[in-house]
């Protein structure tokens, strides 16, 4: 373990309960100086709630947590001055213009007028906001102020940045270009703590990522080794005669190195092949011809982000809460192998698949504008 000084972000035993809600029960983190952690977890699972304490925003009940070396608590201030925040609601004052946004921000900072004129012209060019600069924020599209607000977040030339899922609600070429924006930040040094639902926005961005879930860290690593505690690939398709099911899972149960999981009403069925790839593929063929199954969209494909949670904490990613029978016991196949599992929360309750939720067909997660799995029933309380 590094000195916690030396850390951009030292998180110990953090805990923080709001009434009966237990929404961080000790989550540690610790990220280097000039990388990427990406928190991963659903709806509730604590993400913001670690970032607004992390921001000084929010007081930890009990918990120690490094900005820097500085304490967020004791020494909040210090705190302050290095860190940006975007949060999950944009923060800027949508009756002025962009500029305007970015210049007052940069008086908070205590940049002179000049200063803060130059800075502000500054990032709306590097931010493709240059022509709309003039314009009040509240005619801008939900990409542009999400833009806006990322670049009043760096106003300050913060050392550690938070973005509290900085894409969420973006269009599939706004959130490419608010990537390179944040490869660009991380190239010149900048810490970055960014909370996500998506498992290829933390595959391309992270170098470490953590998954949280219930306000506890359930697991740690890289975008690798987190997709291969959910055992490597996912050979998926659909039964449209469902009477086939209970045939298809058995002509796949020998290839799978977990067991089929089907869903009787969708008609998906789904097994982990691990790393055996195309060959498993092959037997798949053959075993489902041999059967007299007939299926539709046979492939393979990565996990998904939604298979690394139902894998890691054994149900979708979606608030407690929701009706049991909402929780439909589709795909996922089985526990985590080798994850930390899951504090028994659950059980083999997989399901609740989150409104719209699913990542691309190759499992390479590529939600559209919406494709969270639900994006909106805790909104209210962040
Ligand atoms: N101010 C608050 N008062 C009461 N409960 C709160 C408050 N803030 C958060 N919570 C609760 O704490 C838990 C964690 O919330 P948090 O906002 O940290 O989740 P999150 O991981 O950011 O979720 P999302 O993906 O929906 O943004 C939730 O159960 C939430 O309802
Ligand atoms: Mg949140």
């Amino acid at each position: 373990m590094q000195n916690s000084s030396e850390l951009g972000i030292f998180v110990e035993g953090l805990t923080k309960s709001f009434g009966s809600v237990h929404a961080l029960r000790g989550i540690d983190l610790a990220v280097p100086r000039g990388t990427v952690l990406g928190v991963l977890g659903p709806n509730g699972a604590g993400k913001t709630t670690a970032v607004r304490i992390l921001t000084t925003l929010l007081l930890p009940d009990s918990g120690r947590a490094l900005v820097e070396g500085r304490d967020v608590v004791r020494e909040a201030a210090a705190v302050r001055r290095l860190i940006g925040l975007s949060g999950q609601s944009a923060a800027i004052q949508e009756e002025l213009t962009g500029r305007e946004n970015l210049e007052i921000i940069g008086r908070l900072y205590h940049l002179s007028r000049a200063q803060s004129r130059s800075r502000a012209v500054e990032l709306l060019d590097q931010f493709g906001l240059g022509d709309a600069a003039n314009r009040t924020a509240k005619t801008y599209s939900g990409g542009m102020q999400r833009r806006l607000d990322l670049a009043a977040s760096l106003v300050g030339s913060p050392k550690v940045l938070f973005l509290d899922e900085p894409t969420t609600g973006l269009d599939p070429r706004s959130r490419l270009g608010m990537w390179d924006i944040i490869r660009s930040l991380v190239e010149v040094g900048t810490t970055l703590l960014l909370t996500t639902q998506y498992l290829d926005e933390a595959d391309e961005l992270a170098d470490q990522i953590v998954v949280i879930d219930h306000g506890l860290v359930i697991a740690a690593g890289t975008a690798e080794e987190l997709k291969t505690q959910v055992g490597g690939d996912v050979l998926e398709f659909t039964v449209p005669d469902r009477a086939q099911i209970s045939e298809a899972v058995a002509a796949v149960a020998r290839i799978g190195e977990g067991e089929p999981h089907a869903d009787k009403e969708t008609g998906v069925v789904n097994v982990g092949v691990g790393g055996r790839g195309s060959d498993a593929l092959i037997a798949a063929v053959r075993g489902l011809d041999a059967a007299e199954v007939r299926t539709q969209g046979l492939a393979l494909r990565r996990p998904s982000l939604d298979d690394v949670f139902l894998a890691l904490t054994g149900h979708a990613a979606e608030e407690d809460g929701q009706a049991d029978e909402q929780r439909r016991g589709i795909r996922g196949w089985g526990r985590g192998r080798g994850g930390q599992g899951g504090g028994g929360q659950g059980g083999g309750g997989q399901g609740g698949r989150g409104q719209g939720g699913r990542s691309g067909p190759d499992g390479r997660g590529r939600p559209d504008a919406r494709g969270r799995a639900n994006a909106t029933s805790s909104r209210g309380a962040s």
